[in-house]
């Protein structure tokens, strides 16, 4: 075990991809929640927030509380951890603030146990902090902040994790001031899905990891189209149609819902281009008066990294 106090840095994530709804992610530059940490002699884990979101320290209440409880369940011995969270991703912007958290937390312990555990385990652990998030055990946000890049979720019991390798690419991420719960942008989702739509669907997640695989940015943008989620979700995002029809007319290659929004990502071949998206962004919002922040960076093909700070 590391007597060190550890500094993690767990990057945003955007979720689904357009047509990949709970089964594909990828993990964002420069948008990190931060987390120092290290290993005290005392079981459990103690949560000093360090931001102004007010989310709740007791453990079993809290993303990083309940990922590190179901850690220790497998872990024997008096060992706990204390954890200073900063969080730089807000919560319910849609990009992956949640499972920042909890994927950070979980790496970072796993880190000071001299890896003990895998990348699936962590996984694991870190769907249940999700879980109080969300309502759901999902890791299509958790799987691209461990590995970076993208990453297709094949199954999540038993887990099944692919790494995709793709190009460079950059992301224009536009967050129209509203908030929207994941768990209540899952609770409109219908249950069933049209058999024409779903053919649609399998098409464009399969021709969307072919482009990414084959570097083919035209396959790329023909398979960046949502024809079951985007439909339904679509309604609680101000100006969303708008914003995606302009943001492909700059330039961009699509976009769609980052995870469960409002926030909305629009994927560029260069960095121009995103910068052009984001302009475009700037003038969609101001037309209707709604504040909106905005980000231009790249695909982070590292995924969560670990400073040491002792
Ligand atoms: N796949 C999840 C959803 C991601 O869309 O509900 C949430 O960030």
């Amino acid at each position: 075990m590391k007597n060190k106090i550890i500094k993690v840095l767990a990057p945003a994530t955007v979720a689904n991809v357009a047509c990949g709804f709970d089964v594909l992610g990828f993990a964002l530059s420069d948008i990190n929640d931060e987390l120092i940490m290290r290993l005290v002699p005392k079981r459990g884990v103690t949560i000093i927030n360090k931001d102004d979101f007010n989310l709740p320290t007791e453990p079993t209440q809290n993303v990083i509380g309940v990922s590190i409880l179901a850690m220790l369940e497998e872990i024997e011995g008096e060992i706990g951890f204390e954890i200073e969270s900063t969080k730089n991703i807000k919560p319910g912007s849609g990009i992956g603030s949640s499972a920042a958290s909890a994927a950070g937390a979980v790496y970072g312990a796993n880190y000071l146990l001299n890896n003990r555990f895998s990348n699936e385990d962590l996984i694991r652990f870190a769907m249940c902090g999700e879980e109080v998030a969300s309502g759901s055990k999902h890791a299509d946000n958790i799987a691209p902040c461990i590995y970076g890049g993208f990453t297709l979720i094949r199954s999540t019991a038993p887990l099944d994790i692919i790494p995709i390798p793709s190009p460079f690419l950059y992301v224009t991420i536009v967050h129209p001031q509203i908030e929207v719960k994941t768990s209540d942008a899952r609770s409109i989702l219908k249950k069933q899905v049209l058999l024409s739509d779903a053919v649609k669907q399998w098409g464009n997640v399969g021709g969307l990891i072919a482009g990414l695989m084959k570097n083919d940015y035209d396959l790329i943008s023909r398979s960046l189209v949502d024809h079951v989620i985007e439909p339904v979700r679509s309604i609680l995002i101000p100006n969303f149609d708008e914003m995606k029809k302009r943001g492909i007319e700059a330039g961009a290659l699509g976009g769609g819902i980052s995870g469960s929004g409002p926030s909305i990502f629009l994927i560029s071949k260069d960095q121009k281009t995103a910068l052009d998206v984001e302009k475009v962004a700037k003038d969609v919002y101001s037309e209707i008066g709604l504040p909106v922040f905005t980000y231009v960076t790249n695909l982070n093909k590292r995924g969560v990294q670990i400073i040491e700070m002792n």
